[in-house]
């Protein structure tokens, strides 16, 4: 996902929009660029990789300017090289863009007949040559030229144009991709996020799908897409303006994987009052225990916590739960029941699959509840309801905390859902209360395997192949454990349902392919240790997670085990998601990978 900023200022704009842009780089890229307005004209500085890059090329040439754009961008149409990278410009506009100009193809095909030259080979470029065109040939005005060239782009953009000359001009777009003005004292912003401005201004308004917007240094004035000015509500934003740090920690995510006792904590109290234990949620504008069915949606990480969460409301409400991944269930046409919710989970609340099946779901009458840790995001924004998981900024790609506050989140709403039901007996709710109070220090007791667990990654760091396997909440487990070390260290794993590998799965099963195998104490608990025995006949290496039952019963059959806490085994999910979250990362760290921004992948990805 790329990240933009734009600065129409008093003050010299370069440092502040590289500043801006360092804060954007949680979200993935691979290029970056700064643009302003100097004298009559525009410079640009662009860099492939790292911000490092631009500062170097910043330094053999400063940029002057009070007026500028700056871009953070993850490849999608031609590689990361310096030519690719945006700010794109004519001598007359340059624009920096977030999303993907689906019709770009056309377009650069109409301006190259009317004898355009085009530099890159992406479809961000199209934007600054179209407005430039109908400046150049129609004579139109730097806003009329951008309203009128907007219309003719199809898919997702959000976009901030500056034009030579102008210096009291910016324009921004937002077409499916965030975009959030900032007012500050004589100086306006536009940035894909407020997290980017907070060093600025915490005054954001957030444009919606369709506005257009003409900043001069005082002011905006939002168009909505009929060209008609609206009003859009200036917020003050809580989010901070200190950059977030790394506190001591390697990597943000090793920082955030160690947050998650507190987090979880923090979810926990927003859910749970902490005198009597008892559970409630805000109210909602409909009755989720009266729903006929649950469609769960999401991408990744989120949709693990997702299908973990089926498990939960079919045991413990009694709803029948679809659960799929948002990318498929976007472009299925699933005929919905009457009375249906539809749940969407999102750490950043701008995954563009997640949001247009939010979006399907919503045409086909069903009541939207989201849960997202990202105020003031799209999906939250499109939703009936919204559960905010606290899990503070994740700056890491890999998604650690967000996943354990969304399963918190998630088992809140699923005990109160079976409890409104009448599907929870008293006592169990009780006990349910009470072992997800526990969680938090819990939590911090698996932490205290970090070396254990530190050791064991030299185990799979040399592998080819890796196997995770959970039966049951666990099975979303194994898949989550899998993704997590394909994502940052690079080897392929795969995740199973342990009662399928006799159905294929276990032909893998050598001395060169580790298996590492979730096993609580819950019902499934001799299945599974049924499907270790399997494995181990086979002289396959398992790495086994487990509690003291289970170390009991299988330690002395398998290669390498860690002993988790026992618990109640609704929390299971939670804290088994610790030690492979630690996994993936050691063996990532030994692989020498960008742990916090892994190679090709975005924080968050707002392209389909
Ligand atoms: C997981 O570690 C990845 N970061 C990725 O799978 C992520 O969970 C997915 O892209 C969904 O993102 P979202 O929660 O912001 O919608």
């Amino acid at each position: 996902m790329c990240g933009i900023i734009g600065i129409n200022g008093i003050h010299e704009a370069t440092p502040r929009l590289v500043e801006g842009l360092r804060r954007l780089e949680y979200r993935g890229y691979d290029s970056a660029g700064v643009a302003t307005l100097v004298g009559n004209g525009i410079e640009r500085r662009r860099a492939e990789g790292k911000l490092l890059n631009l500062d170097a090329r910043l330094r053999d040439a400063p940029l002057s300017g009070t007026v500028g754009i700056g871009h953070t961008r993850w490849a999608t149409h031609g590689g990361p090289t310096e030519t690719n990278a945006h700010p794109h410009a004519t001598p007359r506009v340059a624009v920096v863009h977030n999303g993907i100009i689906e019709n770009y193809r056309e377009l650069k095909e109409e301006l190259i007949g009317h004898g355009c030259v085009f530099e890159s080979v992406t479809d961000s470029e199209v934007i600054p040559q179209l407005i430039t065109h109908y400046m150049d040939a129609e004579g139109l005005s730097p806003v009329d030229a951008s309203a009128k060239a907007f219309k003719r782009f199809t898919g997702a953009f959000s976009l901030v144009v500056i034009f030579a000359g102008e210096h009291e001009l910016m324009i921004g777009a937002r077409h499916g991709t965030p975009l959030a003005v900032g007012y500050g004292d004589g100086e306006m912003y536009l940035a894909s996020d407020a997290f980017a401005l907070a060093p600025l201004t915490n005054r954001i308004c957030y444009l919606e799908d369709g506005d257009w917007v003409v900043v001069s240094r005082s002011d905006a004035v939002v168009h909505d897409a009929t060209d008609a000015v609206v009003h859009r509500p200036v917020k003050t934003t809580a989010v901070s303006g200190a950059l977030i740090g790394k506190d001591g920690y390697r990597h943000y995510m090793l920082k955030e994987i160690y947050e998650q006792p507190q987090v979880i904590g923090d979810t926990l109290n927003a859910y749970i009052n902490p005198v009597n234990n008892y559970i409630a949620l805000p109210d909602f504008p409909f009755d989720v225990s009266k729903a006929t069915r649950l469609t769960i949606v999401a991408c990744g990480t989120a949709y693990y916590a997702g299908f973990v969460a089926k498990y939960w409301f079919e045991t413990l409400a009694r709803i029948p739960v679809e659960v799929d991944i948002a990318s498929e269930f976007r472009y299925r046409e699933a005929p919905l029941p009457e009375g249906g919710v539809a749940i969407f989970i999102s750490q950043s609340g701008e995954t563009l699959d997640t949001l247009e099946a939010l979006r399907y779901c919503k045409r086909q009458g069903q009541k939207i509840l989201s849960i997202v840790n990202s105020p003031e995001s799209t999906i939250a924004r499109e939703s009936d309801a919204v559960l905010y998981t606290m899990a503070g900024p994740e700056i890491g790609v890999a998604s650690t905390k967000a996943f354990t506050t969304q399963l918190t989140t998630l088992a809140c709403l699923a005990v109160t859902t079976g409890r409104a039901r009448g599907a929870i007996p008293p006592e169990r709710m009780q006990a349910i209360a009470h072992a997800l109070r526990e969680v938090p220090a819990l939590a911090a007791s698996v932490l205290a395997h970090d070396e254990r667990l530190k050791e064991l990654a030299q185990e799979l760091a040399d592998s080819r192949d890796v196997l995770y396997l959970g039966r049951g909440a666990m099975y979303p487990l194994a898949l989550e454990g899998a993704l997590k070390l394909k994502e940052i260290s690079y080897i392929h794993a795969e995740g199973y349902a342990a009662g399928e590998l006799k159905h294929g799965p276990i032909a893998l099963i050598d001395d060169n392919v580790p298996v590492v195998v979730l096993v609580p104490s819950d019902h499934l608990f001799e299945k599974v240790v049924s499907n270790v025995q399997e494995v181990c006949a086979r002289s396959g290496k398992v790495l086994l997670l487990a509690d003291k039952n289970g170390i009991g019963k299988l330690g002395d059959s398998v290669r390498w085990s860690v002993e988790l806490p026992t618990c109640d085994p609704l929390v299971a999910p939670l804290l088994y998601a610790i030690p492979v979250q630690l996994l993936a990362y050691h063996t990532a760290v030994l692989k020498g990978t960008d742990v916090d921004q892994p190679r090709n992948l975005a924080k968050s990805v707002t392209v389909e």
